[in-house]
């Protein structure tokens, strides 16, 4: 029996979506375990897209997804994706889906504020997607949070959002000079979302538990990159949840013991989109290319993503914070048609090496990426379904990931569909 931790190594983005469709076949169960739909994962299935934000991408293969109590949930956002899910034929009830009583509720309040601080800011913004996921973590922890427990309560709901918006409404209108929230007009709207969605709330902890007892095998599905981590990211250019394997329990309610292995996906290049420091970015024509032929565009946003080399510091920070079991690398078929591939080995800072991910932002600003250039490969390899068929400059470069992060590459993602993998051992099996 194994349950298996998907994690992003690099700032997101390293389509983690398709690695979870691929392994949700081996899988019972998905978990989503914290973010909310600032996420976006595209699935091209058969031909066709597919953008799921919140909900998790096992959907697609018939499995039980689950969103645990790390999630925040736009209950608006929930409802329409289960709406245009079962329009593309993928019906979505309580024997598909389920919500933890204990996830948080993204309110109208915590999207004018992310917005209003984000206008606040002006040059100097943190690139947040908007969505209120930061607002919404911010009243989990100062308690002031509401949870779906409280949105099935009728009374309960009523209550805590009247005396919610009052405080909100003198931080929108002193502070932000926005305009005030009308707490009657969110519990008439929210009145509809609870009965739209008790069927599907329950306590997902408990469910895994006998999941699990019954042999279930179980996918944590993380969201968003480990470098995007409240704790170990690149603070404040960061989200703010936990998004490293250890949240996958405390977010859905397991104990570490559960946790069989987790695998760190690692796109072949790295990306990222908002602000925030990026030691191995290409601001040229090698950066444009591939930008261009990766179509490096945010899911959730449509912003151009910054791009640039594979950097192992990060890998061997997200293999460290993470406890990677194996990695999956994907967008291999991006590199193709480049000269010279470099990987940064380490970063120098003032003339001298340093090989950790330094915690202080402006050191890591003036850190400059250590590079060994690799030779590049030409040949065409979307179509290749065997490591032997790929070119020898592509098994090189593969060889020296492994080397570097001494981790085994176990997935090899070379485009977009489902067929274009190579799996060489699947977690699950
Ligand atoms: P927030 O999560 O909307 O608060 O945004 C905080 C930072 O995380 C911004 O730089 C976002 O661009 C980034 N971010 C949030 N979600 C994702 C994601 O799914 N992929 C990549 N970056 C993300």
């Amino acid at each position: 029996m194994a349950n298996i931790v998907i994690v992003g190594t690099q700032w997101g983005d390293e389509g983690k979506g398709k690695i979870v469709d691929l392994l949700a076949e081996h899988a019972d169960i998905v978990v989503r375990f914290q973010g909310g739909n600032n996420a976006g994962h595209t699935l091209v299935i058969n031909g066709k897209k597919f953008i799921c934000h919140l909900i998790p991408s096992g959907i697609l293969q018939g499995k039980v997804c689950m969103i645990g109590n790390g999630v925040v949930v736009d209950p608006e956002v929930l409802l329409q994706e289960i709406k245009s899910l079962s329009d593309a034929g993928i019906p979505i009830g309580p024997q598909q889906l389920r919500i933890s009583d204990k996830t948080h509720l993204i309110m109208p309040y915590h999207k004018c504020i992310d917005h209003a601080r984000e206008a606040r800011k002006g040059g100097v913004k943190l690139g947040t997607t908007g969505r209120g996921i930061g607002p919404t973590y911010e009243d989990k922890a100062s308690r002031h949070g509401i949870r779906f427990a409280e949105l099935l309560d009728e009374v309960l709901f009523a209550e805590r959002v009247e005396s919610i918006v009052e405080e909100k409404n003198f931080y929108l209108t002193h502070f932000f000079s926005e305009k005030p929230i009308n707490a009657g007009a969110i519990i008439e709207e929210y009145r509809v979302y609870a009965k739209r969605l008790a069927p599907f709330v329950t306590n997902v902890s408990a469910e895994l538990e006998e999941a699990i007892k019954e042999g279930k095998q179980v996918l944590f599905e993380g969201a968003q990159g480990t470098h995007l981590d409240i704790d170990h990211g690149t603070y404040p250019y960061v989200t703010s949840s936990n998004t490293v394997a250890g949240n996958a329990c405390c977010g859905s309610g397991v104990g570490p013991k559960t946790i069989t292995g987790v695998i760190g996906i690692v796109k072949a290049y790295t990306t990222r989109v908002g602000m925030g420091p990026f030691p191995s970015e290409l601001l040229d024509e090698t950066g444009d290319f591939i930008q261009n032929k990766g179509a490096e565009f945010g899911a959730t946003t449509g912003r151009r993503r910054r791009c640039g080399w594979l950097d192992i510091v990060l890998l061997k920070n997200a293999a460290r914070l993470n406890g990677l079991t194996g990695l999956a690398i994907t967008k291999l078929d991006v590199l193709g048609g480049l000269n010279t591939l470099k990987i940064c080995t380490g970063y120098e800072y003032k003339g001298k090496p340093m090989r950790e991910f330094p915690a202080n932002l402006r050191v890591l600003e003036a850190c400059k990426p250590i590079y060994e250039a690799l030779s590049g490969w030409s040949q065409d390899i979307p179509d290749t379904r065997a490591l032997k068929d790929l070119p020898d400059a592509t098994r090189k470069y593969l060889k020296r990931i492994e080397e570097l992060t001494e981790l085994p590459i176990d997935i090899i993602s070379v485009g977009p569909d489902r067929k274009q993998t190579i799996v060489k051992k699947n977690p699950f099996l």
